[in-house]
């Protein structure tokens, strides 16, 4: 069996290798190993035919390499080795192990070496490797024999080398009619895939007197901002820090919404279009500071967010439906596919910063619908402990809008205690807690809905009572009509 297996393996990987691609294909391909955190620059250096997007994360990303030597189990067509013999410099050297020789690449770079080998067994010294990479391949080796891989790292690594592993876990044991099915052992990390995965170490306790890496992020499906509109990141996205990768929101294990929007991406290459409102005008306002927590965890999930700043709206009158932010609200409004709403608690309530926002969004502007159908995540913080008022008031608006409100919710009592105080280091970001847990589980929750309900918006729009009345207005001027004959 295990000898079938590799066969078969080799016999996959070599077709692929083989196959031609096309542009959209590449640019797929590319787009993943981007939410992977390749960066476009590195990309583009590679010869062509290098990414055949077969990685499942981005070993290369998180092993810190330095002037050493590294080594990629499984290289495939040398997207890791390549990348990490730039990365190595002159002074080191990057070198690929693989089995599959038709695989295998064929550009070198002068510090990168190819070896045709199966990684149970490594033509190389012991303690010659300073950093073991590998990159979707261990899943792909038989049970049998995966302890001897890790003696193998074990062997070749230097005292104090390290190990940084993206591939396959199952969290829970897999029934045997997928364990046994070949087409699926050996398909599984091809392009048709590449959302079910997520990077994470596969390192073993037992590599004894090594120092392991851990991963210290998750992949990211944000927009890019070489990808990004200029203007409307700079006016609608205040929520991007510079320093994102270090973030909690990248930390957060979101592996099921992750994986459908990245599936969701690569199927229709479109983002859900979130709007986000908030309820106070205050300098320090913490609902904006939620708003745009809940902003960084959607963005990451592949949203593409909008937050409308409040500030300069008019209070609800008959005269200013042309008011500049009225038309900007309204716009955001229906290009949506789903709000997510976060107002403070006054008086016991939401506020009228938050309701305003509300009453200028109409119900239906001719035949447009600027809320109906779309989903709705809803949250309060409150100055005191909790009272749900302001949620259920949300909900409330919610239902009169024609949303879907998900049914989770958010609110963070005592929401000065959930913040640094001001002037401390991170005084705008959300301190850990269970509280922030849920606005988490919210965001969670938001996304898997709106991916459920958004291919259905017409069908949610299409309602027995609108079609009777088309229907007596239709009548009613076939009757005028006849009458003037
Ligand atoms: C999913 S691809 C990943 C390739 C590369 N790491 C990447 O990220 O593009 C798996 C590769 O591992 C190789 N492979 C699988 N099992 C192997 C083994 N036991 N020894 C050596 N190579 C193996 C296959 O030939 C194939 O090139």
């Amino acid at each position: 069996m295990p000898n079938d297996t590799y066969n078969r393996v080799q016999s996959r990987y070599g077709d692929i290798a083989k196959q031609s691609y096309t542009t959209e294909q590449h640019e797929k391909e590319e787009q993943i190993a981007r939410a992977f955190g390749y960066s476009a620059e590195d990309l583009g250096s590679l010869p062509e035919k290098t990414n055949l997007g077969l990685s499942c994360g981005n070993a290369v990303g998180f092993a810190n390499m330095k002037g050493e030597t590294i080594l990629d189990l499984g290289s495939g067509s040398g997207i890791d080795v390549l990348l990490a013999a730039r990365k190595v410099g002159v002074n080191g050297q990057a070198i690929g192990v693989d089995m599959t020789r038709k695989n295998t690449q064929k550009a070198r770079v002068s510090n990168s070496k190819f070896i045709e080998a199966t990684i149970n067994s490594v033509p190389l010294p012991d303690s010659s490797v300073d950093c073991i990479i590998s990159n979707c391949v261990v899943n792909l080796v038989p049970a049998t024999d995966k302890p001897a891989v890790f003696k193998e790292i074990a062997r070749l690594l230097k005292p104090g080398g390290r190990v940084a592993i993206s591939d396959i876990l199952a969290r829970k044991p897999l029934p045997d009619h997928i364990t046994k099915n070949m087409a699926l052992y050996v398909g599984y990390t091809t392009m048709a895939h590449p959302a079910v995965v997520q990077p994470g170490p596969t390192v073993p306790d037992f590599v004894n007197g090594h120092e392991s890496i851990q991963y210290p992020e998750h992949p990211s499906l944000a927009i890019p901002k070489s990808e990004d509109d200029a203007e409307i990141r700079q006016k609608y996205r205040p929520f991007i820090l510079d320093d994102a990768a270090e973030d909690w929101v990248s930390a957060l294990e979101l592996t099921t919404a992750m994986d459908l929007a990245a599936q969701e991406l690569q199927k229709s290459n479109s983002r859900l279009k979130v709007l986000v409102l908030y309820g106070s005008l205050r300098r320090r306002s913490y609902s904006r500071l939620v708003a745009l927590e809940a902003s960084r965890i959607l963005s990451r999930l592949g949203c593409d967010v909008r937050v409308f700043n409040p500030e300069g709206l008019p209070v609800k009158n008959d005269t200013e439906y042309g008011h500049p932010k009225v038309q900007e609200l309204r716009e955001l409004s229906k290009w949506s596919d789903g709000h997510v709403w976060v107002s403070p608690e006054q008086h016991g309530n939401l506020t009228a910063v938050f309701k305003n926002q509300i009453d200028w969004i109409p119900l239906t502007t001719g035949s447009v619908r600027p809320t109906q159908g779309r989903t709705l995540a809803i949250a309060q913080v409150c100055g005191g402990s909790q009272s749900f008022n302001a949620v259920n008031s949300l909900r409330l608006l919610g239902r009169w809008m024609r949303m879907f409100t998900i049914p989770n919710q958010s609110s963070i009592p005592k929401a000065y205690t959930h913040f640094p105080d001001e002037g401390q280091p991170g005084d705008q970001r959300l301190m850990p807690s269970s509280s922030r847990d849920r606005l988490v589980d919210c965001m969670e929750e938001f996304v898997k809905y709106t991916f459920l309900m958004r291919p259905h918006l017409e069908l949610f729009g299409d309602r027995f009572s609108e079609r009777e009345e088309k229907r007596a207005k239709e009548e009613k001027l076939r009757l005028a009509q006849a009458a003037q004959l």
